[in-house]
């Protein structure tokens, strides 16, 4: 089964992908973002020296697609983002697991600019606006206690000891609807209900996937202090930025551990809708 990556601000293009299909879908929920790029991933792997003899590992091709949350060029502002079809066309595509790469505003005592968190927690502040379900009309209540999938991120946290790039292994994220950012005083409501880093895009998203018993891992960037936390003003340039800065850091981290997101799953996110119907 292919790999979904779903990235928004700032990482617009897999570094390596060969795209073989750009294809675009129709869902019954609309238009997703964009087409998703469809293609290969090879990865070399380094020679492993041992005591004599030094194994080297034929190179390995994993099939990933990929849509930029926003759109190409980035037109979508994160409360327009059509994340039902978004998801649906990923379920269409026989996608089971997906990365989702986000930028965000770091509240979490310590976080900088540049840290990349393995999110395990949400606190939804969207408020509704959006459609957060794909079950309208029948009554089902899926599992929400543990939003992001266990399984990936435990692979993605041993990639990061593997390969020497340090992550921040949890972190709780607060999704607000935007497009503006926060005023500093809900900065501090948000750290005082434990909230590490704050973004635009992390629900539905999220919920949308355990609806269709896909496993999602999030990968937030911390792009900027979040309000009130630094004296500087906060701007989109320096999100951008932030994010371009990283993007290496994050492929490495995701391709280190590609063989693990192509086993077979044994997570609860692929029985989510077992008893969860009414
Ligand atoms: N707030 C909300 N969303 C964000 C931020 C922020 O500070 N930075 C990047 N996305």
């Amino acid at each position: 089964m292919p790999l979904g990556i779903i990235a928004g601000s700032g990482l617009y293009e897999i570094a390596g992908l060969e795209i073989l299909e750009v294809k675009r879908i129709d869902t019954p929920y609309g238009e997703p973002s964009d087409s998703y790029r469809i293609g290969r991933l090879t990865v070399t792997s380094p020679p492993t020296v041992t005591s004599p003899p030094t194994v080297t590992s034929p190179p390995m091709d994993y099939e990933i697609i990929f849509l930029p949350r926003h759109g190409s060029p980035h037109r979508i502002p994160p409360h327009r983002v059509n994340y039902r079809a978004n998801i649906w066309g990923f379920k269409e595509l026989g996608v089971e697991r997906i990365i989702s790469v986000s930028a965000v505003g770091g509240i979490g005592d310590g976080l900088r600019p540049g840290d990349i968190v393995i999110l395990d927690q949400i606190i939804d502040m969207t408020g509704g606006m959006r459609p957060h379900t794909f079950y309208d009309d029948e009554v089902v209540h899926v599992d929400f206690t543990e939003p992001y999938c266990p399984e990936m991120r435990k692979e993605i946290i041993s990639a990061s000891q593997r390969k020497g790039i340090p992550v921040v292994t949890s972190g709780t994220y607060v999704a607000v609807n935007g497009p503006r950012l926060e005023t500093a005083a809900e900065i501090r409501v948000f750290k005082s209900l434990g909230a590490h880093v704050v973004g635009m895009t992390g629900m539905p998203e999220a919920v949308l996937a355990r609806e269709l018993e896909i496993c999602l891992l999030g990968i937030s960037v911390v792009t900027n202090y979040a309000a009130g936390l630094s004296k500087s003003k906060l701007t989109t340039t320096e999100v951008v930025q932030t994010m371009a800065e990283t993007n290496q850091r994050i492929m490495n981290l995701i391709v280190g551990a590609l063989p693990g997101f192509f086993k077979e799953r044994t997570c609860p996110c692929k029985e989510s809708l077992k008893e969860a119907r009414f």
